[in-house]
């Protein structure tokens, strides 16, 4: 596969499909996880004279945190301390006119990229090619640098669409999380700990499916929702409100599978014993096992409770390789950010190999100052898919585009 520095950048326009994806709270954008993850890959191509075309997304249509790239190009300009033009445009005369008129060692950001109808489908790279927006910027483009990697799960045509058509290279970001996530994955050093908690139940499954099926974990941790669709599945009550709950989210259906992998694999996935919810005003904590288990008729769980957070930290505490994706529970209110927050510090205090991902859930580690944890992955579906041993569109796209240019490029 190409890689960043590959290339002479020198003059040339380039396409910059980074994921500056990030939580937004009252119309603000709340991390800059993912734009100082980026913050490498764009140096390096500034630097070395190109114009950068930087696309991203951010959310889906119809979401609250749905909104243009204004602040994205703010921000990034502010951590690269240059200008960053804002383009309110996608592939239009607009932007094409923009990027035309870009020098070397300037930037520019396209409009979020899912306000395009293109972008939002998950095609092939042949139908990504004759899409309007490849069409529209394959001809202004000498190269296509990928740093995305939180969705390289994704077939879009920004994604994957210029791949036969341009040489593309994997930003320095993408090349981290490979080789990070990678060596997770293939690594034999033992016990291998993978933790499982937020509300990507489905994918989550999975995962957990491959890694103990290719006995590629010794423990599974979980939490969150995936957490509670395990309890459900071992036979456990978690009442009317919770069930209610993830009924509405289309989640019950996922018990069975969870069933499944229980009759298989039953004292390797491990479930909360306690759990914490809202009463009164305030955090309280249920053991599964107690009469105080009434309460969740009422009252959604909101964390995994302190004596879980206990007996997971021990778990992790001898591990050799860890594996986290997404939050144990409610994270954004800080009292139920206990059992998210505890167990990434308890992975950030083993002395094990560890990556730990989940999207926005990350947030809550620079938050929180955690520190120790081996690889802090910027992907959350992502990782997901890549642990479930799938292959990840955007780094199929990466060997066609080798494949097509590589003789090429020697020759260049
Ligand atoms: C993510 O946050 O997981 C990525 O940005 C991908 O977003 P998507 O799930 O909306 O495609």
């Amino acid at each position: 596969m190409f890689k960043l520095t590959d290339f002479d950048y020198h003059g040339k326009t380039v396409f910059l499909r980074v994921d500056l994806n990030s939580p937004v709270k009252d119309g603000r954008i709340i991390s800059d996880a993912r734009f100082r993850g980026v913050l490498p890959t764009v140096l390096y191509l500034l630097e070395h004279g190109a114009k950068v075309v930087i696309g991203t997304h951010q959310s889906k249509p119809y979401r609250e945190d749905y909104i243009t790239t204004e602040q994205h190009a703010e921000i990034l300009g502010r951590l690269l301390g240059v200008d960053v033009e804002y383009v309110e445009d996608i592939f239009g005369k607009c932007a094409r006119e923009s990027i035309k008129s870009l020098k070397p060692g300037e930037a520019l950001i396209l409009e979020n990229l899912r306000f395009a109808a293109e972008e939002v489908k998950y095609k092939s790279i042949e139908e990504c090619e004759n899409t309007f927006f490849v069409k529209k910027l394959a001809p202004l483009i000498d190269y296509v640098v990928n740093d995305a990697f939180a969705a390289a799960h994704r077939s879009q045509p920004s994604l994957v669409g210029f791949a036969r058509l341009r040489p593309m290279a994997m930003g320095f970001l993408m090349e981290k999380e490979v080789k990070a996530l990678s060596r997770a994955y293939e690594s034999y050093e033992r016990p291998k700990v993978y933790v499982l908690g937020g509300a990507k139940v489905s994918d989550s499954l999975r995962v957990a499916m491959n890694v103990l099926k290719s006995g590629r974990a010794d423990v599974i941790l979980t939490g969150g929702l995936v957490g509670q669709i395990f309890t459900l599945a071992k036979g456990y009550d978690l009442g009317e409100a919770n069930i209610e709950f993830m009924d509405k989210k289309g989640l019950i259906k996922f018990v069975g599978l969870a069933e499944e992998i229980l009759n298989e694999f039953y004292p390797q996935i491990r479930t909360p014993v306690d759990f914490a919810v809202e009463y009164k005003g305030e955090r309280l904590e249920i053991d599964l096992l107690s009469d105080e288990k009434r309460l969740f008729d009422e009252h959604p769980i909101l964390d995994i409770g302190s004596r879980t957070v206990e007996k997971y930290g021990e778990m992790l505490k001898k591990a050799r390789i860890i594996v986290a994706n997404g939050p144990m529970g409610v994270f954004e209110r800080e009292e139920f950010a206990v059992g998210t927050v505890g167990v990434f510090r308890a992975i950030g205090e083993s002395s094990a190999f560890s990556v730990v991902g989940g999207g926005h859930s990350i947030a809550s580690i620079y938050q929180h100052n955690i520190t120790g944890i081996s690889h802090i992955s910027t992907g959350g579906g992502a990782m997901l898919s890549f642990f479930a041993g799938e292959k990840l569109p955007v780094l199929e796209a990466f060997r066609i585009s080798y494949e097509k240019f590589r003789k090429k490029m020697a020759g260049s």
